[in-house]
């Protein structure tokens, strides 16, 4: 995945504020686990892994160095405030499929950041040659399914009680996928 580190770092001027957008590397550690520790409560129910927690952090950058998972991180003013993630499959036969995560901080939210950060995951994807892309949410993150949706995903299933949240709390999981092939007519990003 490492050509992919020439258009990095860039500037996204998104509402009159000033993104830097980067890959996520071994030197952000600190400020990931910051980051997830600014998260309110809801948010923090529907993390697949907990990044709050420092070990599941490095575990994270350790996917990041093994090459099954980049990260393209959006600073403001100098703070991590937003993340994409693609996560690569260890299982042969779904090397052709990836899995995006998009969070973003609540103050900088419905300003572009996270179709922005969805857009270049996408297009990281495409480069590395994977061909279908899949998203998978709670079914109370509207949010992330209404940005899904507008960039071209489509629900592929309904899992019912497939999460179950800190509180021991059991929630529908929504599948949605994206062909990589239709890149340039979906994403507007
Ligand atoms: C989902 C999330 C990443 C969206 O980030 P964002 O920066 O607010 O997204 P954008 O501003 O780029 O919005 C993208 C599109 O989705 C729509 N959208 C985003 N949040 C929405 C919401 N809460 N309700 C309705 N539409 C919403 C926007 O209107 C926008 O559409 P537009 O381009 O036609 O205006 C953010 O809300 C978040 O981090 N949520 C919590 C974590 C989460 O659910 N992650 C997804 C798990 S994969």
């Amino acid at each position: 995945m490492n050509d992919m580190a020439n258009e990095y770092p860039r500037t996204v001027h998104l509402k009159g504020k000033r993104f830097e957008f980067r890959l996520l590397g071994q030197d952000d550690r600190d400020e990931m686990l910051a980051f997830a520790r600014a998260l309110p409560e809801e948010d923090l129910r529907f993390l697949r892994v907990d990044l709050t927690d420092p070990k599941v952090v490095d575990d994270w950058l350790e996917g990041i160095n093994a090459g099954l998972r980049i990260a393209v991180v959006a600073h403001l003013d100098g703070r991590l405030v937003g993340y994409g993630s693609l996560n690569r499959r260890e299982s042969s036969w779904m090397r052709h499929l990836g899995e995006i995560r998009i969070m973003v901080l609540p103050e900088v939210r419905q300003a572009g950041l996270g179709g922005h950060l969805a857009h270049d995951v996408f297009q990281l994807a495409q480069q590395i040659g994977l061909t279908k892309i899949v998203a998978q949410m709670a079914r109370e993150q509207r949010g992330a399914r209404q940005m899904f949706h507008k960039l071209g995903f489509s629900i592929e299933a309904l899992l019912a009680d497939w999460v179950i949240d800190p509180r021991d709390a059991t929630h529908d999981l929504i599948l949605m996928s994206y062909d990589v092939t239709g890149l340039e007519a979906g994403a507007g990003a």
